[in-house]
């Protein structure tokens, strides 16, 4: 791929919506986005109060805001159940019979549940839930695949006031546990296994390595995805139950009712934990609060992406991460939007899979990542051609800096020069999208994340919080908090503080570099701490480091990012080895491999490179710049980089510059 991310630097290319989008969409022009944008930080009472409107409240707020950060409430005084403005609200109008989800798996069975099923099934699993024990406040972890029962199993825990804490598929029993333990779930529910490129991936037995060292746990529900055949799993008399059992015993009659009509919480009670990577130490438990967050997600993702009721909407991310969360469940189901939910992979059983679904189901917004179309472009234009995409009006990225090259295909081959893009950024912290253009008023720039949303207060700084000038690079900070913010790490307020609002004062610090062009438009970096972004996956280089020196053989790890023209961003390691052990290929294969056992084979390094000493300053600090210059090739070392490096010799000559 000829262009990197450098090269949006000059990029003067810029899209308009077609008249027909714009006369039809929910902001039609700029003057519109502007009017309402001024609205929305001058009065923010008054627009957040319109713009929720049909979400259900029990009790309306009496104060809009209040904040003595790094703590802020929204909605204060408010009461609700979240699940009504996903769910109730929708059962007494046309939208009752229409698809909330439309799921296919990977082999290529289908499933649609309207929301009145969906609301049903939400209502029966809470109310078993009751049964055995669950209460408002508790933790529930959820590890399972993409299977409506997920999306079910995370609405019927916010019926019930408990905290969900979902854990990507893909993380490893060791990630589980510790995730389980930090938060202290109460139950864990997740399902036999998960189809992925083909094979299975047996999630009931990951969790049951997991939970043997989870004493807080005292259920496991687990839903049959793939049946005893193509994957038997143990269950553990007295803890384990089959989803089905729990469901077909009549729920007590106190627990229907509870469930039924639920109850109301107050705007700031606890939806959910999310573990994210941070620049030190061990996962941050992100927890968002109710009022705030369902608004946020709500507003966000009927004005991005233009909600309709013909729309069939279609977001690829799994259901472990943020966009899952905001983008699949609670934006989408809080305006009614009809979603088509995924279970595999993008290459399953062969490249063309995503344009077979969309001409299959007729999808007509698809919100995807930079590394998908990155690789897409890799496999070949002739795998969208087979299919038709006519029904595509809009198409979305997140995740990550998209590539103009890669933005420019999307628009060309899939969006087939008729479909706007909303590149949207944002943050597991944030909850919501932060910068992104309105589809129908904004003109487009490849490669460039467009405007604030509404409500948005943010900026490009310098390090002591002055506003840089048009074009000039800085940090990317908020400069008020907004109703869908993180509220606080779970059990660490002082990191909270510490890991956002410490860097300058009164300012949300979001880790990112970018830089604002003339017109206001912000072109984001990516992230200017010790966090890397490898495939659209956040992975904190510490997490990394720490996983590496549990294994016997290693003395010291350092893990930097190396640009990557696929995944953005690739995983470099630099190892130590203690005395007399030798840095070969089976010591690198054994490393892999204790990164897959510790957190997840997306963390896998994909170069290991043994040195005898790491370049530190006189103070020990590991000098990172001086190895992602050595990992990118910027910097030759002395020695076989294939072996062992001498990078003293460049530590010497770099000084204690870090
Ligand atoms: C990066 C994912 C450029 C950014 C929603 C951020 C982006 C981190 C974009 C958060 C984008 C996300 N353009 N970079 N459109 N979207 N990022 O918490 O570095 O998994 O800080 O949330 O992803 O990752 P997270």
């Amino acid at each position: 791929m000829s262009d990197k991310i450098e090269s949006r630097l000059q990029e003067t290319r810029r899209f308009s919506p077609s008249k027909k989008f714009s006369d039809s969409a929910k902001i039609k022009n700029v003057d519109d986005y502007k009017a309402l944008y001024k609205q929305s930080i001058e009065d923010p009472e008054a627009f957040w109060r319109e713009q929720t409107r049909d979400l259900v409240f029990r009790a309306p707020f009496t104060k809009f805001s209040e904040w003595t950060l790094p703590h802020a409430k929204f909605f204060v005084g408010a009461k609700l159940n979240l699940t009504e403005s996903c769910l109730d609200r929708h059962l007494t109008t046309d939208v009752r019979n229409r698809a909330a989800i439309i799921w296919e798996g990977e082999p290529g069975e289908t499933r649609t549940l309207t929301y009145f099923e969906l609301h049903r099934e939400v209502v029966r699993l809470s109310a078993a839930l009751t049964d055995h024990g669950v209460k408002a406040g508790d933790r529930i972890a959820i590890y399972m695949g993409m299977v409506p029962e997920a999306v079910v199993a995370m609405l019927a825990c916010a019926r019930l006031g408990a905290t969900h804490s979902v854990v990507f598929g893909g993380f490893s029993s060791e990630a589980l546990r510790d995730r389980i333990n930090d938060c202290q779930a109460k139950v864990l529910i997740t399902q036999d296994g998960a189809w992925r490129r083909g094979n299975v991936v047996p999630l009931k037995k990951l969790a049951d390595a997991a939970v043997a060292h989870t004493p807080s746990i005292e259920r496991v529900v687990v839903f049959s995805r793939m049946g005893n055949d193509a994957c038997p799993v143990t269950m553990t008399e007295g803890r384990d139950i089959w989803w089905s059992d729990l469901l077909s015993h009549p729920a007590s009659e106190a627990s229907l009712k509870n469930a039924r009509s639920p109850e109301a919480f107050d705007a700031e009670h606890p939806l959910f934990i999310l573990y994210t990577s941070g620049s030190t130490g061990k996962p941050k438990g992100v927890l968002h609060s109710t009022a705030g967050y369902l608004a946020g997600a709500h507003v966000t993702a009927k004005y991005i992406f233009d909600l309709k009721p013909t729309d069939l909407y279609w977001c690829t991310a799994d259901i472990g991460w943020v966009t899952g969360h905001s983008y699949i469940v609670y934006g989408p189901l809080s305006n009614g939007a009809s979603c088509l939910l995924y279970e595999g992979a993008p290459n399953a059983p062969d490249p063309g899979r995503f344009w077979k679904i969309i001409e299959r189901h007729g999808v007509t917004v698809l919100y995807t990542a930079p590394t998908a179309i990155r690789a897409f472009i890799r496999w070949g234009n002739e795998w969208p051609a087979k299919y038709d995409l006519s029904s595509l009006r809009l198409l979305g990225s997140v995740g990550e800096p998209i590539n103009p090259e890669a933005w420019m295909w999307y628009r060309n081959i899939i969006g087939q020069e008729r479909c706007p893009i909303v590149d949207t950024w944002w943050q597991t912290e944030t909850g919501a999208v932060m910068l992104t253009t309105m589809p129908g008023a904004h003109a487009t720039k490849p490669g460039s994340t467009g405007l604030p949303f509404f409500g948005v207060d943010i900026d490009v700084v310098k390090d002591r919080g002055e506003s840089c000038g048009a074009n000039e690079g800085g940090k990317l900070i908020i400069r008020k908090p907004w109703p869908s913010m993180a509220r606080t790490l779970y059990g660490d307020d002082a990191r909270f503080h510490e890991a956002y609002w410490s860097q300058m004062p009164g300012v949300y610090f979001t880790g990112d570099g970018a830089r604002r062009d003339e017109d206001g438009y912000f072109w984001v970096v990516g992230r200017i701490d010790d966090v890397l972004n490898v495939a659209g996956h956040r992975i904190g280089t510490a997490e990394i480091e720490s996983a590496l020196v549990s294994h016997p053989a290693v003395a010291e790890a350092a893990a930097v990012g190396k640009p990557d023209e696929l995944k953005g961003q690739a995983l470099v390691v630099f190892v130590t080895l203690k005395g007399g052990i030798k840095g070969d290929d089976a010591m690198k294969k054994s490393l892999g491999e204790h990164i897959d056992k510790e957190i997840g084979k997306f963390a896998r390094p994909d170069q290991v490179r043994f040195a005898d000493a790491l370049p530190k300053t006189r103070s020990g600090k590991i000098m990172r710049r001086l190895l992602r210059d050595v990992a990118a090739g910027v910097a030759e070392t002395r020695g076989d980089t294939s072996t062992l490096e001498d990078l003293s010799v460049l530590a010497t000559l770099r000084g204690d510059e870090e």
